[in-house]
């Protein structure tokens, strides 16, 4: 028999922080069992617009409760300086999910994830180490190895991720049809900055110089997307030329795609997807763009 949750599990209108996977998955399970809908948002913390956009969708599915979980994944990332300086104020983003109505955040220790000795990852597939993966070897496997883990741990409905991390949320979307994971995976639309910019917790590491080359990248992909009745060269010399046009933007790549990152069609419903370094900041984006509509 499932132990009745107590207000130390889970207290509706508050927020609870768990560290313990097995009392998680408790509670998710008891909730699943009153007939409520668990929906996952995963995080590596530092909460900005775009993680409270994810939260917000996720109350729009319906009768759900909503689980952040706040995980900095040292698997996913390449240079120990770039952990190391990933931003952490666990309290911060308590506070966002609190103001967002998210009861549940799932917060464990890097050794509760990673005891000693583990050993297996999942294998992203060769489409891990295209676009992202070609500069960040194994990356994608971390991200699906702790996305899997925490699918795992929360057994959630729904997933949300951000359109911003594009070839991430396709990837995720693979993992779940390819083993048979009973997820939904949802995808959320990218948030900007007024001026464009994509909403980032690396934004915060641009100096005020940075920051404005940084709004090339967005610029660069809805310049692109004007002329995308014209076909994908035009798309891509017209973007590339804003992004020349800007000193100290180190371009890693510009390409098209289709939208589950094939080939890109000459014809119909295409990705534009960018990745530069500005300054010591890595920055991606992407638009959808309609190529040759005009030619129809
Ligand atoms: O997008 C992120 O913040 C991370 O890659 C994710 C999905 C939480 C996995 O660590």
């Amino acid at each position: 028999m499932t132990k009745p949750l107590t207000k130390d599990d889970y207290t509706p209108g508050g927020v609870t922080v768990h560290r313990d996977p097995e009392r998680l998955r408790r509670v998710t399970r008891a909730l699943r069992s009153a007939g409520r809908n668990i929906a996952l948002v995963p995080t590596m913390g530092a909460l900005h617009e775009g993680h409270r956009r994810l939260i917000r969708e996720a109350h729009v599915l319906q009768n759900t409760v909503v689980v952040v979980s706040v995980f900095v994944n040292p698997t996913q990332f390449g240079e120990a300086a770039d952990l190391e300086r990933y931003p952490r104020d666990l309290d911060a983003d308590v506070e966002v999910c609190r103001q967002e109505r998210a009861p549940l955040v799932f917060a464990p220790e890097v050794a509760t994830m990673y005891p000693a000795g583990s050993q297996v990852t999942l294998d992203p597939g060769p489409l891990g180490s295209e676009l992202e993966g070609a500069s960040r070897p194994g990356h994608f496997a971390g991200v699906l190895t702790v996305v899997s883990k925490l699918f795992n741990v929360v057994q959630p409905d729904y997933a949300l991720f951000g359109e911003k991390d594009y070839q991430q949320l396709s990837l995720i979307g693979r993992m779940a049809t390819d083993l048979n994971v009973p997820t939904a995976v949802v995808g959320v639309p990218t948030v900007r900055e007024s001026d464009g910019l994509a909403l980032s917790s690396r934004n915060r590491f641009l100096s005020e110089s940075e920051r404005e080359s940084a709004t090339a990248l967005s610029a660069a992909l809805v310049a692109g997307s004007h002329v995308s009745a014209l076909g994908a060269e035009a798309v891509l010399s017209t973007a590339r030329a804003t992004l020349d046009a800007v000193p100290g933007l180190d371009l890693d790549y510009l390409e098209l795609r289709a939208p589950d990152l094939g080939p890109a069609p000459v014809n119909g419903d295409a990705r534009l997807l960018v990745a530069a370094r500005v300054g010591s900041t890595r920055l991606i984006d992407n638009v959808p763009v309609l190529l040759g509509a005009g030619d129809e």
